[in-house]
């Protein structure tokens, strides 16, 4: 096995090599990011899209399928998709022909297309839950889940787990203070949050992934409303649960009155219907966005007949006026058209049979490529998602997850791929296969992974 030391000067030495190659061959990409700089901040319609580890942000001309094209003319292979939005391909015909035929029928109006019933029997076929409601990003989603949760249990306080994210819900940001001075367990807001002034400690409680000790002991001072969480970690990394994990959480949260949310937005890889579908778990809501309306911006949270009684209950029983509850542009008639199409025509048991198998199949591949570059490293996968693990074992919490992170290792992987056409998601190291993934883009991605670790291993020079 290389030593580590050498194995990190290696990657930093091959991350200032592919950053100069980046440079050479995107001169296109410079460009417009030297143009778009002038009225977006860091150049990009998003901050965080400048954060990707490339030199100057990668612009893109077109995609399709599994694939797209930069502003260089480059074909790329994409493993990223839209980090899940495009988990069904960009731009499914299905979709776009569904789109076509709303566009020129009206967007928006504030009220329920005639297509709304049958959008909702789709909801209730594909993943199992009774009722729904729509949003237009999963964030607001969960946001709106909470609201509904401490509404009608009368409780404050939210447990989720150490690593979570369930995008920019304020009251999810939070860490577990491991610094001194620091009790153990003690729930601190996130240190990379800006303009946060709430302590979200007050009424959020973190603990270990995993942990079902630590679970019980919060939920028995009878305060949660509900715990939130994903049926498995997949933004720090990949933590899956242990067996029986979830079940668990179920059965806690109904003895102690707290209500359960599964966050399936990623994990709606793992089969058609989601990870809760498929493995006979029936949560209190269920919160899936993302890919629902085929990449468009959609999101929906499902819950039983049990819950629809309840919200009705609170809901009537307020004063009229706001409900804090809800954003003008969801549930538009363009969305319920793509949310449609998608949900019947494109994520079906055939799609997912093809993403599975070939997922399946990197897997393999990938995990015989690290043993024989005798690397100590693992591929954890849910479904159609993988993941690189810089550890030997698949991480059991967040902890153990972050141990395993190292950003040198990660810049010159991800750089590597870019600049030989293939994309992996940012910020950690997944891999996502779609419905027009083929053979050849998983071969495409295995070879340039084993050239990139024997550079790493200095078995051959870039
Ligand atoms: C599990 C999970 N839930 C919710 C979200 C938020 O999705 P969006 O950014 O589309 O609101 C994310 C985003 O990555 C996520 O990973």
């Amino acid at each position: 096995m290389l030593n580590p030391n050498l194995l990190q000067r290696n990657a930093e030495q091959l991350l200032a090599d592919e950053r100069a190659r980046y440079l050479e061959t995107h001169p296109r990409s410079i460009a417009l990011s030297q143009q778009a700089n002038q009225h977006f901040l860091y150049g990009v319609p998003m901050h965080w899209m400048n954060d990707w580890g490339t030199p100057t942000p990668l612009f893109v001309a077109h995609a399709q399928g599994a694939h797209f094209t930069c502003a260089d003319g480059i074909d790329h292979t994409d493993f990223c998709l839209g980090d899940t939005g495009a988990m069904f391909g960009h731009s499914p015909a299905p979709v776009a022909k569904a789109i076509a035929a709303q566009a020129s029928s009206g967007y928006t109006t504030m009220l329920p297309s005639t297509l709304a019933p049958e959008v909702g029997v789709a909801l209730a076929e594909h993943f199992g839950l009774p009722y729904w409601q729509l949003a237009t990003t999963a964030t607001d989603a969960n946001r709106f889940v909470l609201r509904w949760a401490r509404a009608v249990t009368g409780r404050k306080k939210l447990l989720v787990f150490d690593g979570c994210y369930h995008g920019t819900v304020d009251d999810t940001m939070v860490d577990v203070a491991m610094a001194e001075g620091f009790e153990q367990d003690n729930t601190i807001n996130r240190a990379s949050l800006l303009g946060q002034v709430h302590d979200l400690g007050l009424h959020t409680i973190a603990v270990a992934f995993n942990d079902i000790a630590a679970v019980e002991r919060e939920l028995a001072k009878g305060e949660i409303a509900c715990i939130l969480t994903e049926p498995a970690l997949t933004n720090c990394g990949m933590v899956p649960a242990k067996a029986g994990f979830i079940e668990a959480l179920r059965a806690l949260t109904t003895q102690y009155g707290s209500l359960l949310v599964l966050d399936e937005t990623h994990t709606i890889s793992t089969g058609r219907g989601g990870w809760a579908k498929n493995n006979q778990v029936i949560p209190d809501f269920l919160v899936v966005g993302k890919p629902i309306a085929g990449g468009l911006p959609a999101a929906a949270y499902g819950f039983s007949a049990e819950l629809a009684t309840r919200m009705k209950a609170a809901k009537d029983s307020a004063p009229a006026g706001h409900s804090g509850i809800g954003t003008t542009l969801s549930g538009n008639m363009m969305t319920l058209a793509a949310i449609h199409a998608t949900l019947t025509e494109v994520s079906t048991e055939a799609a997912y049979e093809h993403m599975l198998t070939l997922a399946e199949s990197l897997e393999k591949q990938l995990t015989t490529s690290i043993k024989s570059h005798d690397l100590p490293w693992n591929i954890t996968r849910l479904g159609a998602r993988l993941e690189l693990q810089f550890c030997a074992e698949t991480p059991k919490n967040a902890q153990e997850a972050r141990a395993a992170q190292n950003d040198s290792l990660e810049g010159a992987i991800h750089l590597y791929l870019l600049n030989r056409g293939v994309l992996l998601t940012p910020f950690h190291n997944m891999m996502l296969v779609c419905p027009e993934t083929n053979v050849a883009d998983i071969e495409r991605l295995v070879d340039m992974f084993n050239e990139c670790l024997d550079v790493l291993i200095q078995r051959k020079c870039v």
